[in-house]
Protein backbone atom coordinates (compact mmCIF):
# COMPACT_ATOMS: atom_id res chain seq x y z
CA UNK A 1 0.00 0.00 0.00
CA UNK A 2 1.82 3.29 -1.14
CA UNK A 3 2.93 6.08 1.37
CA UNK A 4 2.32 9.29 0.88
CA UNK A 5 3.83 11.90 2.51
CA UNK A 6 1.74 15.97 2.41
CA UNK A 7 3.64 18.77 3.81
CA UNK A 8 2.23 22.07 5.43
CA UNK A 9 3.90 25.06 5.45
CA UNK A 10 3.58 25.00 9.23
CA UNK A 11 5.74 22.32 9.58
CA UNK A 12 3.34 19.55 9.98
CA UNK A 13 2.64 16.42 7.67
CA UNK A 14 0.20 13.95 6.84
CA UNK A 15 1.26 10.71 5.91
CA UNK A 16 -1.47 9.16 4.10
CA UNK A 17 -1.75 5.11 3.17
CA UNK A 18 -3.88 4.76 -0.40
CA UNK A 19 -4.63 2.10 -2.97
CA UNK A 20 -2.59 1.81 -5.90
CA UNK A 21 -4.41 3.59 -8.43
CA UNK A 22 -6.15 6.02 -6.54
CA UNK A 23 -5.29 9.49 -7.38
CA UNK A 24 -3.07 11.73 -5.01
CA UNK A 25 -6.42 13.71 -4.84
CA UNK A 26 -8.52 10.98 -3.59
CA UNK A 27 -5.57 10.29 -1.08
CA UNK A 28 -5.69 13.09 0.47
CA UNK A 29 -9.49 13.80 0.73
CA UNK A 30 -9.77 9.66 2.40
CA UNK A 31 -6.98 11.16 4.51
CA UNK A 32 -8.70 13.97 6.12
CA UNK A 33 -5.47 16.17 4.85
CA UNK A 34 -6.10 19.67 5.12
CA UNK A 35 -4.73 21.94 1.92
CA UNK A 36 -6.10 20.08 -0.67
CA UNK A 37 -9.77 21.71 -1.38
CA UNK A 38 -10.44 19.78 -5.01
CA UNK A 39 -13.40 22.04 -5.31
CA UNK A 40 -14.22 19.79 -8.85
CA UNK A 41 -13.83 16.65 -7.57
CA UNK A 42 -11.00 15.62 -9.77
CA UNK A 43 -12.36 17.21 -13.45
CA UNK A 44 -9.27 19.41 -13.64
CA UNK A 45 -11.53 22.38 -13.68
CA UNK A 46 -10.78 24.17 -10.58
CA UNK A 47 -6.84 24.07 -9.73
CA UNK A 48 -7.45 23.64 -6.00
CA UNK A 49 -5.96 20.30 -5.83
CA UNK A 50 -2.14 22.25 -6.10
CA UNK A 51 0.55 20.78 -4.56
CA UNK A 52 4.03 20.80 -5.49
CA UNK A 53 5.98 17.35 -5.72
CA UNK A 54 9.29 17.01 -4.11
CA UNK A 55 12.34 17.54 -6.36
CA UNK A 56 13.42 14.22 -5.69
CA UNK A 57 10.27 12.41 -6.66
CA UNK A 58 9.81 14.41 -10.10
CA UNK A 59 10.88 12.00 -12.25
CA UNK A 60 9.14 9.08 -11.20
CA UNK A 61 5.91 11.08 -11.06
CA UNK A 62 6.29 12.19 -14.66
CA UNK A 63 5.02 15.21 -16.84
CA UNK A 64 1.82 17.36 -17.19
CA UNK A 65 -0.49 17.25 -19.85
CA UNK A 66 -1.02 20.29 -21.92
CA UNK A 67 -4.41 20.28 -20.45
CA UNK A 68 -3.11 20.28 -16.70
CA UNK A 69 -0.40 22.95 -17.88
CA UNK A 70 -3.44 25.28 -18.75
CA UNK A 71 -5.01 24.80 -15.35
CA UNK A 72 -1.88 25.43 -13.89
CA UNK A 73 -1.88 28.60 -14.87
CA UNK A 74 -4.82 29.46 -12.00
CA UNK A 75 -3.14 28.66 -9.26
CA UNK A 76 -3.72 30.56 -5.98
CA UNK A 77 -0.33 30.21 -5.38
CA UNK A 78 2.28 30.43 -8.19
CA UNK A 79 3.02 27.76 -10.39
CA UNK A 80 6.91 26.31 -10.24
CA UNK A 81 8.69 23.80 -12.12
CA UNK A 82 7.39 20.98 -9.97
CA UNK A 83 3.90 21.96 -9.70
CA UNK A 84 0.80 19.05 -10.65
CA UNK A 85 -2.67 18.86 -9.52
CA UNK A 86 -2.84 16.13 -7.32
CA UNK A 87 -6.43 15.06 -9.32
CA UNK A 88 -3.69 13.88 -12.04
CA UNK A 89 -1.24 11.87 -10.33
CA UNK A 90 -2.16 8.23 -10.23
CA UNK A 91 -0.56 6.74 -6.93
CA UNK A 92 1.03 3.27 -7.91
CA UNK A 93 3.58 1.05 -5.72
CA UNK A 94 6.51 3.09 -7.72
CA UNK A 95 5.35 6.03 -5.76
CA UNK A 96 5.44 4.77 -2.38
CA UNK A 97 7.26 6.89 -0.01
CA UNK A 98 5.97 9.86 -2.27
CA UNK A 99 6.84 13.42 -0.83
CA UNK A 100 4.48 16.47 -1.74
CA UNK A 101 4.12 19.92 -0.51
CA UNK A 102 0.78 21.64 0.19
CA UNK A 103 0.67 25.17 -1.11
CA UNK A 104 -0.25 28.07 1.42
CA UNK A 105 -3.53 28.52 -0.40
CA UNK A 106 -5.87 27.10 -2.82
CA UNK A 107 -8.17 29.84 -2.98
S1 LIG B 1 -9.65 18.52 -8.17
FE1 LIG B 1 -10.15 20.17 -9.49
S2 LIG B 1 -8.44 20.31 -10.77
FE2 LIG B 1 -7.92 18.69 -9.44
Amino acid sequence: MPKVTFLHNDGTEDVVDTDPGTSLMQAAMLGGVAGIVAECGGSMMCATCHVYVSEDWMEKVGGRSEMEEDMLESTAEPCRPNSRLSCQISVSEDLDGLIVETPRTQL
